[in-house]
């Protein structure tokens, strides 16, 4: 008989690599999702893996359904991933992110001492809690959020901290950097490239409009980085890290990649003012990426570069697919589907 685990967000792009990870190694998973959430993706994905996976209805903002989920999976592992992941729409509705991404998780900790305490609990934490840290960003680097998710996720990041500390939890933070693939949601700025682009490229879009192309960050692979969220709580003591593959880019150069990736033939229009940046398609002397402030964060976070020499030394983890190789799979994939 394999263990249980309790997987909450099972929709979102980290629970799909996470939920296929623990059921190559006979883990039976529970994963929460919402009454809004997009069953039918789901369900291709789940359906030849028979009643391994069950499906249950609670949101991070109703206690009573979380418990109602512990009570009957008990499970062996809680994976925390639900969130309002979006860091600039959380300007937007800071209150409901601090709910769902701070007050959820207080309450699911609670939840988890009356239920399971013996179980332990994984928290999808982020370098947004750096936020204007200076790089490279580890373990023991100062927490500087800048934007109402990386704050929430601070105050849940201590909450685990404190469980462990305080009441001898099993209970771990993955400070995770960016990582991606082709399940990002396409509000994310690397899969509104990859998608916006495929679509220019097949002629159902004709420009793309993007924020701040100087931001740095660290980008890796969502499959990579959910071996990191399950060798966390494999370890003998439970602890937090940094996972991250050390090494960041801009925006300008994720989409420069992606660019050479659809074969477009382009050129480039630089500005002092950050506003004018523009490409253009050579061959029809048309804009196919220009600038709109409206996405720009009203606090941005301009760089961002992990240092994760703590998991790779102590739990022996490591990125294997290269920014290039990502790029490639989430290019191919959107140019499929669109
Ligand atoms: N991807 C990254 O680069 C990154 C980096 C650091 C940390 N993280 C964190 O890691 C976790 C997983 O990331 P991801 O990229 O997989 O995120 P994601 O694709 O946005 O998935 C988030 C999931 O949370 C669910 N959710 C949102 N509000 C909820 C609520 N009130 N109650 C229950 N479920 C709710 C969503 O449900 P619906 O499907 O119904 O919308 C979605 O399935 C998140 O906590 C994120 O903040 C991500």
């Amino acid at each position: 008989m394999g263990q249980f685990a309790f997987i909450t967000g099972i929709f979102g792009q980290d629970s799909r690599f996470l939920t296929k990870h623990l059921l190559d190694k006979n883990y039976t998973v529970y994963g929460m999702m919402r009454r809004s959430s997009k069953l039918s993706a789901m369900q291709d994905f789940i359906k030849d893996f028979g009643d391994k996976v069950k499906l249950r209805y609670g949101d991070m903002t109703d206690p009573s359904s979380i418990r109602k989920i512990l009570a009957e999976a008990e499970p062996d592992e809680v994976y925390n991933l639900a969130a309002q992941s979006d860091v600039r729409v959380s300007f937007d509705i800071p209150e409901y992110t601090a709910e769902v991404n701070a007050t959820g998780v207080v309450d699911l900790i609670s939840a988890m001492r009356e239920i399971v305490p013996q179980a332990k609990l994984y928290q999808a934490s982020t370098s947004e809690c750096f936020g204007r840290s200076k790089p490279p960003q580890n373990e023991t680097s100062i927490f500087q959020p800048t934007s109402p998710y990386g704050t929430a996720k601070l105050h849940a990041y201590w909450e685990v901290r404190n469980a462990r500390e305080g009441y001898n939890m099993f209970a771990c933070n993955g400070l995770l950097f960016n990582h991606e693939s082709e399940y990002r949601g396409e509000n994310f700025v690397t899969r509104k490239i990859t998608s916006s682009i495929a679509r220019i490229v097949k002629g159902k879009q004709q420009c793309l409009s993007l924020g701040n192309l100087d931001a740095k960050r660290d980008w890796g692979s969502a499959q990579d980085f959910v071996k990191a969220m399950w060798m966390m709580l494999q370890h003998d003591k439970p602890d937090d890290y940094v996972v991250a593959t050390g090494i960041a880019h801009t925006v300008r150069e994720f989409l420069e990649m992606v660019l050479q990736c659809s074969g477009i033939s382009y050129w480039h229009e630089c500005s002092s003012d950050p506003l004018e940046e523009k490409y253009y398609n050579s061959k029809t002397g048309k804009v196919i990426v220009k600038i709109d402030p409206s996405f720009y964060r009203p606090v941005e976070v301009d760089y961002l570069l992990g240092d994760s020499t703590k998991i790779r030394n102590t739990l022996g983890w490591e990125p294997e697919v290269t920014l290039e190789q990502l790029v490639s799979i989430m290019y191919k994939h959107d140019f499929e589907v669109q």
